[in-house]
């Protein structure tokens, strides 16, 4: 049993699920049953899409969550893209799995949805996380979605312009500290300790693991076998978590004899995995992944041990390049963190220690969360005069 004080947020008005719906409540008797192509959200609202989100598609792998709960927004079924020329750098046939196509443009929806549902079931009124950006955006989206209140806990000034207006604007209160990620999760889970009816919803709630595990799924499935490698940046460690918990579930269920091997990259500057020590002050451009204490750390070791993988560190250098190879070369645009696990699949082929077979890379979050260290980098052209053979002779310039 977890210690409730009796503390309150005393003036923070909590949205319900009975109060926050733009449709009239309905007798839930009276509801159609979900099909493929329209799916009943927690409002009564249709949703049509192909994309049933993730409690649906895989309602038996997960956690029971009761039907007027689910608060979905079609996440999940993100596309498998191979990547020829990269394929060619790296020696392996790699595939990118582009989570950066969810609805709030990263992987955290797929937990998120399971989160938030059942924080919703369970009676919870609001949710609070800390968060490197995507985290709280997503928490954000889908506490809009579930009308429950949400507090995100971000270390000051270090979250992607994206991401703070992803927060903003689906009403979350964000609450900045003097501090980073990892003091900020802590508070967090102190948070839901004392104060009544408030979820957790970082990672190390055991739902959101579930509910991103459902990626190794689809790539299995997409596949039609689950792949030898699967590559992906490692922050906080959850979703290496997830991912390596999908794919012993998949070869359980007798649906694979194999499972893959998992390599996790974490930037130089924030390697606590690699280094096997806390950072104080982690430091990398990739922000997603600034993290100096992960809180899955022995699950994500032991997804490396038991997979015969590796956790390895890459340069913020290497990051970049890759981030620039897959948006010029494969038309993927991903932030820089999810950039992580192609730039380790670079650098052990450089060291001629490449995967071989077929290679999946995750990219986590979509590059247009964080502008700013594109822009950092390049600068938009002066104008030239509004004439044909200005713009000619800026054409042949190339
Ligand atoms: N990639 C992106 C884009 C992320 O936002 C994160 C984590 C990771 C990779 C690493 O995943 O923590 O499960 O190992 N972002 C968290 C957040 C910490 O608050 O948004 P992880």
């Amino acid at each position: 049993m977890r210690r409730r004080t009796n503390h309150r947020l005393r003036g923070v008005i909590f949205r319900s699920p009975e109060t926050a719906g733009v449709a009239p409540r309905e007798d839930p008797r009276r509801r159609q049953p979900s099909t493929e192509k329209g799916v009943k959200s927690v409002l009564g609202v249709q949703t049509s899409s192909v994309r049933q989100g993730v409690i649906r598609k895989y309602r038996d792998w997960l956690p029971q969550i009761p039907d007027p709960a689910i608060a979905t927004l079609g996440e999940g079924d993100t596309p498998l893209i191979e990547a020829p020329r990269l394929s060619e750098r790296i020696g392996a046939r790699l595939h990118l799995k582009f989570e950066g196509m969810n609805p709030t443009a990263s992987f955290k929806d797929r937990g998120m949805t399971v989160a938030l549902s059942r924080a919703v079931a369970e009676g919870n009124r609001a949710c609070v996380c800390a968060s490197t950006g995507n985290t709280a955006a997503a928490a954000a989206a889908y506490s809009a979605r579930a009308g429950i209140s949400c507090f995100v806990v971000v270390p000051v000034g270090k979250i992607a312009m994206g991401k703070a207006v992803q927060v903003l604007a689906h009403g979350a209160k964000v609450i900045q500290i003097e501090g980073n990620f990892d003091a900020a999760l802590k508070l967090s889970l102190k948070a839901t300790e004392e104060l009544e009816d408030v979820a957790l919803v970082n990672s190390v709630n055991p739902d959101r693991i579930e509910g991103q595990k459902t990626a190794s799924f689809e790539v299995c499935e997409f596949l039609g076998r689950p792949p030898d490698v699967l590559a992906l940046p490692v922050g906080n460690a959850g979703n290496i978590t997830a991912y390596w918990k999908g794919f012993k579930e998949w070869r359980e269920a007798d649906l694979a004899d194999l499972t893959p091997r998992m390599l996790g990259f974490q930037a130089e500057g924030a390697s606590p995995l690699v280094a096997g020590y806390d950072f104080e002050r982690p430091e990398t451009v990739a922000s997603a992944i600034r993290i100096g204490a992960p809180a899955s750390r022995e699950s994500a070791l032991g997804a490396v041990r038991e997979s015969g993988g590796l956790i390895e560190s890459v340069t913020d250098e290497e990051i970049l390049d890759a981030q620039g190879l897959l948006a010029r070369e494969e038309g993927i645009f991903c932030e820089p963190a999810s950039a992580a696990g192609v730039a380790g699949l670079l650098k052990l082929a450089r060291e001629r220690r490449g995967p071989e077979g077929v290679a999946v890379s995750v990219l986590t979050g979509h590059g247009l969360k964080d502008p700013d260290v594109i822009l950092a980098r390049s600068s938009l052209p002066d104008p030239i005069p509004a004439t044909f053979e200005a713009l000619a002779a800026s054409m042949e310039r190339g």
